[in-house]
C-alpha cells in the first residue's frame, strides 16, 4: 500500500504509534495490525479481529513493518484471483520492494523473489508454461496412480503395523506425497529418507536449507539430464516433450514447482483429515453414522484447515477497488485462502458439514488455479481410506491438547499425530497391482454430493493378504469401507 492507503484507517499519520496504555498498544505504524510477532501468534483470531475492523479486504503490515492488504472475503479473494488484467502474481511491480522497504534478507523473500516459472508469469508466457505442465499431467496414468498410492500407503504401514504404535505425521503424511510424486515425476529410486528430510528442512527455512535445497535440486537435474538423453513414460519426458519446449532449466525449475506445491500441501492435507477423523466428535458422529465418505472429509478439512492458508501475494497492477477500498497500483495483497472459508457471509455456521462442497478457496481460482487438485486429493482419498482399512481400531495417543502446530503466514503444519493401534502383520505389498484394493475416482468437477446410500450390512474383514486370484475382488463402495472400519472389522 502507498501511504496514502493508510489513511483509509483513519489515522492521519502512518508513522505515529498510539499512547502509552492505549489498548492499541502494540500495533504498528499507522495503527495497523502486524501480522507478525507476539500479537500475531494465533493468526486465525488476528483475521477475524481485521475482518470486524476493516470488512473484507484490511490493511496490516508484514515483517519489518512492510505494508500489504489482506483479502479476507470469499467473493473478494475471487475476484482478484478472476481479474488477471488488474492483479498478477509479478513481485517486480510492489511497491514496497521497488522503494527499497523489503530487504534482501526479509523473512518472507522466499515467498517474493520472482523467478520465471508458471506461479509468477502471466499472459502468453504463462500459457506456454501451465500448457507444458498441464499437458504432461493429463498423460498421467491416474488409475495407475491410485494403485501406486495404495501400495505406498500398504508399505508405510508395514513399517509400524507391528509394533502397535507409530507417529502419522512423520511416518506417513510427510512420506506418501513424496513417494508418490518421486514417482510420477519419473524418479521413484530418489524417495528415501533423506529426500523427505532435505524437502522438510528446505521448508522450514533451518540453517541446513540451503545444502537441503541443493541435495533436492541435484536430483531434479539429474532427472532432466537422463530424459534429455533418454525420454521415459513419466512426467518429465512430457514436459520436456511438449510443443512449449521449454529449456532444460525451465523443465529443472517447473519439477520443483510441481514438486514443492505438491508435496508440503498434500501433507499437510493428510496429517488434518486424520487428525479430524481422529479428534473431532462431529467428524466421529457423521463418519458412525454414515453421513460423510473419505472424499466428503477431505473437502471439509480444504474448508476448514487449507494446507496453504495464504498464498504470497497478489499485486495490483493498476489503481482499482476491492471490497470498497481503494487499491493503488503497485500495492500488495495477500490471497487470503484460510479467512476466505470461513467468510460468515459463504459460511454462516462454521460447524455446518459442507457435504462434499467444493467451493472453498484451498486450490486458488481464476488462470492459477491449482492444476494438481486431482493428485492431491487422489493421494488424501486413497492414502487415509488405505491407512484406515489396515488400522481400524486406530486411536490418538495423547491429549488433543497436546498436539501442536507449526505455524507460518503461509501454512500450519501438525507436528505430530501419536496414535495406538493392536499389532497388525505386515501386508505382502508385491502382489500384482490390479488385487490392490483402489478406492473409485471422484467424479469431475463435483460441485455437491450425490445423494448417500442406504447402511448396507458390512462385508466380512479382509484377509490381511488376499490370494492372488485372476479377477480383482469386488470393492465395496466407499460408505461401507468406512463402516467397516469405524466398526472395527
Ligand atoms: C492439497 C494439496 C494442494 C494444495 C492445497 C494446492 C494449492 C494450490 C494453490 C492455492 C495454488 C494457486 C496459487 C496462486 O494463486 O498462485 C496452486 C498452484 C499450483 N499447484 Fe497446487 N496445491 C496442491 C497440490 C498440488 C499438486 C499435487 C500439484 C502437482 C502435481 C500441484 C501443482 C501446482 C502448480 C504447478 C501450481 C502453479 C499453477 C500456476 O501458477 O499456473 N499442486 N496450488
Amino acid at each position: 500500500m502507498t501511504p496514502e492507503s493508510h489513511s483509509l484507517t483513519g489515522t492521519d499519520d502512518p508513522r505515529s504509534g498510539p499512547p502509552p496504555g492505549c489498548p492499541a498498544h502494540g500495533l504498528g505504524p499507522g495503527g495497523l495490525r502486524r501480522l507478525y510477532g507476539p500479537d500475531a501468534e494465533n493468526l486465525d483470531e488476528l483475521y477475524e479481529e481485521l475482518r470486524d475492523e476493516h470488512g473484507p479486504v484490511a490493511p496490516a503490515l508484514l515483517h519489518d513493518d512492510v505494508p500489504m492488504w489482506v483479502v479476507l472475503g470469499h467473493a473478494e479473494n475471487l475476484h482478484m484471483l478472476r481479474s488477471p488484467s488488474q492483479f498478477c502474481r509479478d513481485s517486480r511491480i510492489w511497491n514496497p520492494l521497488l522503494e527499497g522497504m523489503v530487504k534482501p534478507d526479509h523473512p518472507l523473500m522466499p515467498h517474493i523473489a520472482w523467478e520465471p516459472i508458471c506461479s509468477y508469469a502471466e499472459g502468453d508466457e504463462h500459457l506456454r508454461l501451465r500448457g507444458a505442465v498441464t499437458g504432461a499431467m493429463s498423460t498421467i496414468d491416474h488409475r495407475g496412480i491410485r494403485r501406486y498410492i495404495n501400495r505406498s500407503t500398504q508399505r508405510l504401514v508395514n513399517e509400524f503395523c507391528e509394533q502397535g504404535r507409530a507417529d502419522l505425521v512423520g511416518q506417513f503424511a510427510e512420506h506418501l506425497p513424496m513417494a508418490v510424486m518421486c514417482e510420477i515425476l519419473g524418479m521413484p529410486e530418489e524417495y528415501n529418507d533423506r529426500m523427505v528430510q532435505a524437502t522438510r528442512d528446505m521448508l522450514r527455512g533451518t540453517e541446513t536449507a540451503i545444502a537441503s535445497h541443493g541435495y533436492v535440486m541435484g536430483a531434479l537435474q539429474r532427472l532432466t539430464e537422463r530424459r534429455r538423453a533418454e525420454p521415459a513414460a513419466d512426467f518429465a519426458s512430457q514436459l520436456m516433450s511438449h510443443p512449449a519446449r521449454l529449456t532444460d532449466d525451465e523443465v529443472t525449475k517447473h519439477l520443483w514447482v510441481v514438486l514443492m506445491a505438491a508435496y508440503e500441501a498434500t501433507a499437510n492435507l493428510i496429517a488434518n483429515v486424520l487428525r479430524m477423523v481422529l479428534t473431532d466428535p462431529r467428524f466421529r458422529a457423521q463418519l458412525k453414522g454414515g453421513q460423510m465418505t473419505v472424499p466428503e472429509a477431505v473437502e471439509q478439512s480444504l474448508w476448514d484447515e487449507p494446507p496453504f492458508s495464504t498464498v504470497f501475494a497478489y499485486y495490483a497492477k493498476q489503481d482499482t477497488e476491492l471490497g470498497g477500498r481503494r487499491i493503488r497500483k503497485g500495492d500488495g495483497l495477500l490471497f487470503g485462502i484460510a479467512p476466505g472459508n470461513v467468510d460468515p457471509r459463504v459460511r454462516p455456521d462454521l460447524a455446518a458439514n459442507m457435504q462434499g462442497n467444493r467451493s472453498h478457496l484451498a486450490f486458488g481460482g481464476g488462470p492459477h488455479e491449482c492444476p494438481g487438485q486431482d493428485i492431491a486429493r487422489g493421494i488424501a482419498d486413497v492414502g487415509v481410506d488405505a491407512l484406515l482399512m489396515r488400522l481400524p481400531d486406530v486411536r490418538l495417543d495423547c491429549d488433543e491438547e497436546e498436539l501442536s502446530w507449526r505455524q507460518s503466514i503461509a501454512s500450519r503444519h501438525l507436528v505430530d499425530l501419536p496414535v495406538r493401534f493392536e499389532p497388525k502383520p505386515q501386508q505382502d505389498v508385491t502382489m500384482a497391482p490390479s488385487l490392490n484394493q483402489v478406492p473409485a475416482p471422484r467424479p469431475a468437477w463435483q460441485v455437491s454430493t450425490a445423494p448417500r446410500p442406504l447402511p448396507q450390512p458390512a462385508p466380512p474383514p479382509a484377509a490381511p493378504q488376499p490370494a492372488p486370484a485372476p479377477e480383482p475382488p469386488r470393492k465395496p463402495g466407499a460408505w461401507r469401507r468406512l463402516v467397516r472400519w469405524w466398526k472395527g472389522y
